[in-house]
């Protein structure tokens, strides 16, 4: 018997075209494909046929059985769309719920605060938290025998001894070293804030954590004055915590800064009578602060003189505990995602 494909194909794809429902398509494959099916004769009627025939028929039933899957796929979806284009659409069923996560507590303190600090116009930067010691200790004029270098204070990545030049490698203990890095890179006049991570090998408890988050600020320029440095400080606080706070400088010792301060804000929530968050005092500390000292501009390579800045540092840990009531550090880190959908 001999087969005329080019007919077989025309009245095939006719066919193909007409089809319009998911059964009109089985049966069609069953035609054509199926065990008793066009092709399957065709590959029956192989064995009647001389030897220079088989592989000439063979290629074409071949060729054909392609044609006929590629149109039965293209068919089948074309159906399968309309189906769903056709069906009315039931707007009760209740949708597929995707749960969407949201920014951490203390991601969302970071940003307000850095976007506090931007829209006075200040830039944000980050440092590595690996850190060479020179930029840590040295550059900020903490001097080696300073209680903080001590190993127990600071993750050395490296043993330090006392006759290096400050290339030991650290976790860095402080956001601090990110002024050096900035001021090592930029000329004067700079405002920047620098959010991190910081580490100490502090035992972990309800107030200590050995990671926690820090924000450094930074703002050097000509003639910069502590009157600068206290007003801004003020407006942030006033913006975080409220315009009902009062603000309290208290003097304190940093060695980067001279001089240097404390700031405390009047506690929000016993309006400075006196309670169990402030300690009784009325007073809650927020950050320390001071006015850069010459030796760090000396350290980053500044012409001596030229320039004043203000420096600041604040936990973030401790600012998010105050400002939402959150009595334990613990709970930051722990992922207990009954904490941290309050928020
Ligand atoms: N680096 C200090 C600390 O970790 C915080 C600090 C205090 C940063 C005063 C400053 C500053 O920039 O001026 O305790």
């Amino acid at each position: 018997m001999t087969w005329n494909f080019q007919e077989i194909q025309e009245g095939m794809q006719k066919e193909v075209a007409a089809l319009a429902t998911e059964e009109q398509l089985e049966a069609f494959r069953v035609k054509f494909l199926g065990r008793k099916g066009v092709i399957a004769e065709i590959y029956d009627s192989l064995a009647n046929l001389s030897k220079e025939e088989k592989p000439v028929v063979g290629k074409k039933a071949n060729e054909l059985r392609a044609e006929i899957n590629r149109l039965l796929e293209i068919k089948k979806q074309e159906i399968k769309e309309k189906k769903v284009l056709g069906e009315p659409l039931d707007v009760t069923i209740p949708g597929v719920v995707s749960p969407v996560g949201h920014k951490h507590i203390l991601t969302q303190t970071i940003d307000e605060i850095c976007g506090l600090f931007e829209s006075m116009g200040f830039i944000v930067r980050e440092g590595p938290e690996i850190e060479t010691e020179f930029n840590n200790f040295a550059a900020l004029n903490i001097p080696l025998d300073h209680p903080s270098r001590d190993a127990f204070d600071t993750f050395y990545l490296q043993e330090s001894d006392p006759e290096h030049d400050g290339r030991y490698l650290l976790l860095r203990s402080h956001t601090s070293p990110g002024q050096i890095r900035i001021m090592k890179e930029h000329k004067p006049p700079l405002a920047v804030v620098i959010p991190g991570k910081v580490y100490r090998p502090d035992a972990v408890d309800a107030s200590h954590s050995f990671m926690f988050h820090q924000i450094e600020g930074l703002l050097v320029d000509q003639e910069v004055k502590f009157s600068d440095l206290k007003g801004l400080l003020t407006v942030f606080c006033k913006k975080l915590f409220g315009e009902d706070i009062k603000m309290r400088f208290r003097p304190h010792f940093f060695p980067f800064t001279e001089p240097s301060a404390e700031v405390d804000i009047s506690c929000y929530i016993c309006q400075a009578k006196g309670c169990s968050v402030c300690g009784r005092k009325g007073w809650l500390e927020i950050m320390g602060c001071g006015m850069v000292h010459p030796k760090v501009f000396e350290a980053v390579g500044y012409a001596k003189g030229k320039y004043t800045g203000l420096a600041f540092g604040l936990g973030v840990e401790r600012i998010a505990m105050l400002k939402y009531g959150i009595q334990d550090i613990r709970l930051f880190f722990e992922n207990d995602f009954r904490f941290l959908k309050q928020f």
